[in-house]
């Protein structure tokens, strides 16, 4: 760049969003690259925007989120001023770091996960202790645990962990939480905890009303199928939330987000089903693709890592030819999301030509 800037923005990949489908003559595509759920809309969210948002969107909206608010603090038996929402839980852990550390400040995550991390971490400013997974593709909690130090502002769990999709277990969160001074914050990202069912997995709510410095992160945009309105929540102390406030975009959650958000909350039962559904398509692409002879990560989220090392660029315009995209990480792997049920009949395929042609 020519123009004074900070030297640090240098030092940070932009973020990759998934690459939309392929555009392939006669041919049906779909885009499995971003972790999104394939179901259209519910009728009854639709409605809720229609009825409450699209006419008032001459007005900003109401910054508190109270509605919203209001309701997952019952459903979560919690104060509402614990309760802190963001354009997306993107934005909730924006709110974080930049509450929390500064230059000179640590922030310890495992590596690779969310790709978000880095850019946030970068952007405040802070230093990024990553973490490297175990080759399992899990979390690293010893290694966590011996970077702590006191430059330490922040650590980040990822459960279900993007793009691994390893779960965290209960034992591991907890010799975690035994091992951080209590003034240190730990965040629980759980944005695919919906698609979470390891038996022994951790759950960050648990965890929350034992320990005073946990932030649990949720979002709207996975299991309740909101991607495209960005809306994403923190749970935390109050005197927390309140700083983590501070640091929020004003207006930035819309009216027409905390409209949907509440009317899909009340659709829960229904959204759940969906959530069932795509675990269960999720299972029957693990069946295949272990009967094909794969070896990768269980995968406890709404995709799973295929770690492909040298052959991930030619595995890549594989499933490109058969109009998939996918998330790829040049010479790692690559992430796909469980979709359409046609799209993921084409993943069990290609995924066998690839075994076939000797290219995994
Ligand atoms: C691990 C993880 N956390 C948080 C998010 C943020 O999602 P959103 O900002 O849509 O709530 C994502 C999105 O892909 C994610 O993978």
């Amino acid at each position: 760049m020519t123009f004074k800037h900070r030297a640090i923005v240098d030092t940070i990949p932009a973020y990759k969003q998934g690459k939309p489908a392929p555009a392939l003559a006669g041919q049906r595509s779909f885009k499995i690259s971003s972790n999104e759920n394939p179901y259209p809309p519910l009728p009854c969210v639709q409605k809720a925007i229609e009825d409450q948002a699209l006419d008032r969107i001459n007005r900003y909206p109401d910054m508190s989120g109270w509605q919203v608010v209001s309701r997952l603090a019952k459903d979560y038996e919690v104060d509402p001023a614990e309760i802190v929402l963001g354009c997306g839980s993107t934005e909730v852990i924006t709110q974080l770091v930049d509450l929390l550390a500064g230059p000179g400040d640590e922030v310890i995550y495992p590596w690779r996960s969310f790709e978000a991390y880095p850019i946030i971490v970068a952007g405040a400013g802070a230093t990024s202790v990553q973490i490297a997974n175990r080759p399992d593709g899990g979390h690293d909690i010893d290694a966590m645990i011996a970077a702590i130090n006191s430059r330490t502002r922040l650590i980040i769990v990822n459960n279900p962990n993007n793009p691994t999709s390893t779960s965290v277990s209960n034992a591991d969160a907890r010799r975690l939480m035994k091992a951080v001074p209590s003034d240190v914050i730990v965040l629980f990202d759980e944005a695919y905890i919906h698609f979470n069912t390891a038996a022994d997995t951790s759950v960050a709510m648990d965890l929350y009303r034992e320990y005073p410095n946990i932030v649990v992160a949720h979002t709207f945009s996975k299991a309740y199928g909101l991607a495209g309105l960005r809306i994403g929540y923190g749970i935390a102390r109050a005197d927390v939330a309140a700083g983590m406030r501070k640091m929020s975009i004003p207006f930035g959650v819309t009216q027409t987000a905390q409209v949907a958000a509440v009317a899909s909350l009340d659709a829960k039962d229904e959204l759940m089903k969906r959530v069932q559904a795509l675990i269960g398509e999720r299972g029957r692409i693990v069946k295949a693709l272990r009967a094909q002879g794969w070896d990768f990560p269980e995968p406890y989220a709404n995709f799973f890592w295929l770690p492909l090392g040298e052959q991930t660029a030619e595995a890549e315009s594989r499933f490109k030819a058969a109009g998939l995209s996918t998330r790829v990480f040049d010479g790692e792997g690559i992430r796909i999301s469980i979709g359409e049920t046609e799209a993921n009949d084409k993943v069990i395929e290609v995924c066998q030509s690839l075994k076939d042609d000797g290219i995994a």
